[in-house]
């Protein structure tokens, strides 16, 4: 890892949403300027910092011109803008291909022009499906089950022609299920720690699809931002270009509100409904590679995640 030149801009798109947000903050505290490009489809302007070094192109991903203005002036790309509900992808396949492939494309393509001298990607552990054991390896099979995954293995084979072909250096990170402060949590397409969050907070019954045994691999917003960074800082080629971003534990999500529980001091109501189409059973990082190569692993327990999330829902109440 090195310090940055002073002429180093990073393109963060998505940078006005959850985990863009921290990214752009994790960016400004290492002195570096930022660009964010945004349509605010589920971003907002309040998680954007008021900074001198931040500059806003509000536009969509997937349309040339937004890219080629945003990108002027930049040397590095984090590419996050997507709809990243699974289940929204299952309701409007057509809607979210945009957003969540012809955008990919439409960065890579500007990253050749402009000479980009890396780009990270938001992948998915959704790529893996059902096809592995946990915990999944990024050398094992691949299942993806949902329009969602499919746009976002499709985004990485990208990746790997425009590496190939243009030599556009690349990372893509597989993260896995990320939550933390500024996740929304008002949306039915919301991540399911902050929907259970909040009807914690508001003492309403959460609705479990399925049995509640399936499991995830929560990974803290925090130490995503730091592993990004740490990928856009990374000197060299790493010998691999795809990685797990996991905590590698495991949670059920009867686990998970037992955990809640303990930490709100509350106890939640429970409804079981259908399993969501094409949902994952098991799902849990072997972060092997992340550690060889960005030795920037996660480190944040579930218990002290939630409590920093339950600090933020008892501030806004
Ligand atoms: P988010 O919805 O908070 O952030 C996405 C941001 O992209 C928003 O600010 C939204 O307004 C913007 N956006 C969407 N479509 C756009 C477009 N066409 N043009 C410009 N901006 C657009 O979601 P998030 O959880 O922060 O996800 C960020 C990225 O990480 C996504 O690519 C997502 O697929 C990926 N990811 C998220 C998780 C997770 O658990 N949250 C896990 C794996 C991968
Ligand atoms: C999440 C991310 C996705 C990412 C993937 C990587 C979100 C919105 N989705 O998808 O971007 O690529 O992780 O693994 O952040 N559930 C309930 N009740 C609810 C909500 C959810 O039982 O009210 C269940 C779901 O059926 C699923 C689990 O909780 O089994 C997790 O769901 P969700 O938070 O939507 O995330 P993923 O689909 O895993």
């Amino acid at each position: 890892m090195s310090p940055l030149a002073a002429a180093t801009r990073v393109l963060v798109t998505g940078g006005a949403g959850f985990i863009g947000s921290h990214v752009v903050e994790a960016l400004l505290a290492r002195n570096v300027a930022v660009t964010v490009l945004d349509d605010f489809s589920s971003g907002h302007e309040t998680n954007v910092p008021d900074d001198p070094r931040v500059r806003v192109v509000r536009g969509d991903a997937a349309d040339h011109d937004p890219v080629a203005d945003a990108m002027d002036g930049c040397t590095h790309v984090v590419h996050l803008a997507a709809i990243a509900s699974v289940e929204r992808s299952m309701n409007d396949p057509i809607g979210t291909h945009r957003s969540n492939l012809v955008a990919t494309l439409q960065v890579l393509e500007r990253c050749r022009v402009v000479g980009i001298e890396r780009l990270v990607y938001a992948s998915s552990a959704a790529v893996y499906g059902n096809a592995q054991l946990p915990p999944v390896t990024e050398s094992g099979p691949l299942s993806p089950s949902t329009p969602y995954a499919i746009d976002k293995l499709a985004g990485e084979s990208y990746l790997r022609f425009y590496e190939h072909t243009y030599g556009v250096p690349s990372i893509a990170l597989r993260f896995f299920n990320v939550y933390g402060p500024r996740q929304v949590s008002d949306s039915p397409y919301s991540g399911v720690i902050s929907l259970f969050m909040r009807r914690a907070a508001e003492g309403a019954a959460v609705t479990i699809h399925g049995d509640g045994l399936q499991t995830r691999d929560f990974v803290y917003v925090g130490d995503v931002a730091a592993t990004i960074t740490a990928c856009i800082e990374l000197e060299g080629t790493p010998t691999s270009t795809i990685m797990n971003l996991g905590s590698g534990t495991p949670t059920n999500l009867l686990e998970l509100l037992d955990a809640i529980e303990d930490v709100c001091g509350t106890r939640v109501e429970r409804t079981f409904a259908a399993p969501r189409p094409g949902d994952v059973r098991h799902s849990v990082a072997d972060v092997t590679r992340l550690r060889e190569n960005v030795r920037q692993i996660p480190v944040t327990t579930l218990m002290t995640g939630l409590r920093s999330l339950e600090s933020v829902h008892r501030r806004v109440e």
